[in-house]
């Protein structure tokens, strides 16, 4: 029986995605078939799907996939039939330091990704879901959830009464916020609406800066800090954000280089980085362990992302529709 498939023609746009079917497989040694219950939304997957860098060819799209493992192949211990799995970014990064540096084996991407109702794939494409978790929140954690996670507790090694200031409402924002009110540190947030400020203090930011309305932000995360700056920045936007996320750090502080959402290309001052002795640290997602260890804080401590809406898989597009408005809060899922 074939199993309906999400297809983006090459060069993508959203007039360029068809609902059609595919073929399942059954495992070989080594192998899982899943059926992918939910998928999230990221603005990877935008960049994609609306032709910004569209495929090269045709091409299912999404990177983040969960559900639950209807077979197993020969010789696999990991996984019984019935678990509840979460897929991985890069199923060829295991552990240790990052070697891989582009795209080009990531799913939804350079891969065929989870924007179906069936896959099969090695055991390494897969992590345990966290207990207790839906489909769709499982889903939100393989992009956004990891890239934060790594950012703040790999990359540096955040501990109660460290700062962290985050930019934005997205996904990864959101995620970052979480895991820093989760190690006890102090959160100051920014976003472009009055009204998803209030709901950022309400998930626990400490302070809030709209930064339409003030925008050297970085000044105000000063006066807030009483001028030492923050230890850690989320750096999401890019170009045109940077040199505020460097006046926001405190000296020696740490910058996660992370998101693109103002441009791919920019200039910023690097006397700036030299005598604030700053660390820039460039972050593309994270590693199969990383992915455990996040598993783990997240069942100690009850940690649930935030979920902005739901959307059929063949409302893919709308679902995109409604990431490009800006007016999300956290993720935006796909049920499968
Ligand atoms: N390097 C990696 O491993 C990695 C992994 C995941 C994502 N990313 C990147 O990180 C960025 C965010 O991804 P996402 O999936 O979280 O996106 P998303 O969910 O689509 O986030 C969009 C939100 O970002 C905020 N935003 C937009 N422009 C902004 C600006 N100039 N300053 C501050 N905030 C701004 C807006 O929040 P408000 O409405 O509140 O203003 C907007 O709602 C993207 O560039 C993405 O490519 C990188």
């Amino acid at each position: 029986m074939s199993i309906k498939t999400i297809f983006v023609q090459p060069g993508g746009g959203f007039d360029k995605v068809t609902v059609g079917k595919s073929e399942p497989a059954k495992p070989k040694a080594g192998e899982i078939t899943v059926r992918i219950r939910a998928s999230s939304l990221n603005y990877h997957d935008y960049v994609v799907v609306s032709g910004l860098w569209g495929p090269a060819e045709t091409r299912i799209p999404m990177s983040d996939g969960a559900g639950e493992v209807t077979a197993v192949g020969e010789g696999v211990t990991e996984f019984s039939v019935g678990d509840h799995v979460v897929s991985l970014f890069f199923r060829e990064w295991l552990d240790g330091e990052p070697t891989i540096s582009d795209f080009s084996r990531v799913p939804g991407d350079g891969i065929d990704g989870y924007a179906r109702e069936e896959v099969t794939l090695p055991v390494a494409a897969f992590t345990h879901a966290p207990n207790g978790y839906s489909h769709a929140e499982a889903a939100t954690l393989t992009t956004a959830g990891l890239t934060a996670w790594r950012a703040l507790m790999s990359d540096d090694a955040l501990k109660p009464g460290d700062s962290v200031l985050v930019q934005g409402t997205g996904g990864v924002s959101i995620f970052a916020l979480q895991f820093a009110k989760m190690a006890g540190a102090t959160v100051i947030a920014t976003s472009s609406s009055d009204a998803k400020l209030e709901r950022l203090k309400a998930l626990g930011a400490d302070h809030v800066i709209n930064y339409r309305e003030t925008p050297k932000w970085g000044e105000a995360v000063q006066e807030l800090t009483a001028g030492r700056g923050v230890d850690h920045v989320i750096e999401v936007g890019g170009p045109q954000t940077i040199e505020q996320s460097m006046v926001a750090a405190r000296v020696g502080g740490h910058v996660s280089i992370i998101g693109i959402l103002t441009g791919l290309d920019g200039s910023f001052s690097i006397i700036s980085a030299i005598v604030r002795h700053l660390r820039l640290q460039g972050v593309l997602v994270g590693s199969r362990q990383h992915q455990i260890d996040m598993i783990r804080a997240i069942e100690a401590n009850g940690m649930k992302p935030v979920i902005d809406r739901h959307f059929p898989l063949e409302n893919i597009v709308d679902a995109f529709r409604h990431q490009e408005s800006n007016k999300h809060f956290g993720k935006i899922c796909l049920d499968i």
